[in-house]
């Protein structure tokens, strides 16, 4: 139709244990969309580029120390610092494809013990995903894929108790892909699950707020 200026972009999050698949997977799922005529970027979290990023990065690769809170809080940050720029993309037609969200920031740090409701508390506001792409594999599966790069998460019995705090955020938003299967099998089901939830959004679904 012409002229409509409700029409937005899709904010698609993939998400997922280290090594699950989302990175290329996210990857792919762009040049699908471009490919389509989608106007499409890729986005992920942490971002490292910013500051808050910086601080972030030097937490996980052991540079520095931090509170568990205090790290909760900078992961969190660092999505409230792009989130206007978030909401501008959208609203102009830009779909995101959004490599981790506040899903992991809240999985991994209950997995070291934090509350959970403590956790969800400031990422109460930020923009809600359309939909949440969960590339579910074993934590055994991913550690022996290999390529863990010694950053501060990446050990087994670490994954473990994280995939157990992913079990308790998922809501109706979520779809759980199984992420074992071959990359081009995956790759077929996000395609068509995302293409769906684009055209959705272009038909004017509203955009609604974490965390209801
Ligand atoms: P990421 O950059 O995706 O990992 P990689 O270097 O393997 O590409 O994420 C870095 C780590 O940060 C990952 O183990 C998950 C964790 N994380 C949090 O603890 N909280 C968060 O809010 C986010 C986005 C990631």
């Amino acid at each position: 139709s012409v002229g409509n200026t409700d029409s937005r972009g899709g904010l698609i999050v993939l998400e997922g244990l280290d090594r699950c698949g989302k990175t290329s997977q996210s990857g792919k799922l762009l040049s699908y969309l471009e490919g389509l005529g989608h106007s499409a970027e890729l986005w992920r979290f942490p971002d490292r580029t910013t500051s808050v990023g910086q601080m972030i990065s030097a937490y996980l690769l052991n540079q520095s120390q931090l509170d568990d809170h205090t790290i909760h809080l900078l992961f969190s940050a660092n999505r409230w610092e792009k989130r206007s720029m978030m909401e501008t993309k959208l609203k102009a037609g830009t779909t995101l494809i959004v490599d981790r969200y506040s899903y992991s920031g809240v999985a991994f740090s209950s997995a070291k013990g934090v509350d959970v409701e403590w956790c969800k508390a400031p990422e109460i506001g930020l923009l809600a995903p359309d939909v949440v792409l969960f590339l579910d594999i074993p934590p055994e599966k991913a550690a022996e894929r290999g390529g863990y790069g010694g950053e501060r998460y990446e050990h087994l019995e670490f994954q473990k108790k994280v995939a157990q705090c992913y079990q308790i955020l998922r809501d109706s938003s979520w779809k759980i892909i199984d992420g074992c299967r071959g990359i081009e099998e995956v790759e077929k089901e996000l395609r068509d699950i995302v293409v769906d939830h684009v055209l959705a959004c272009k038909k004017g679904k509203p955009l609604s707020l974490l965390w209801s």
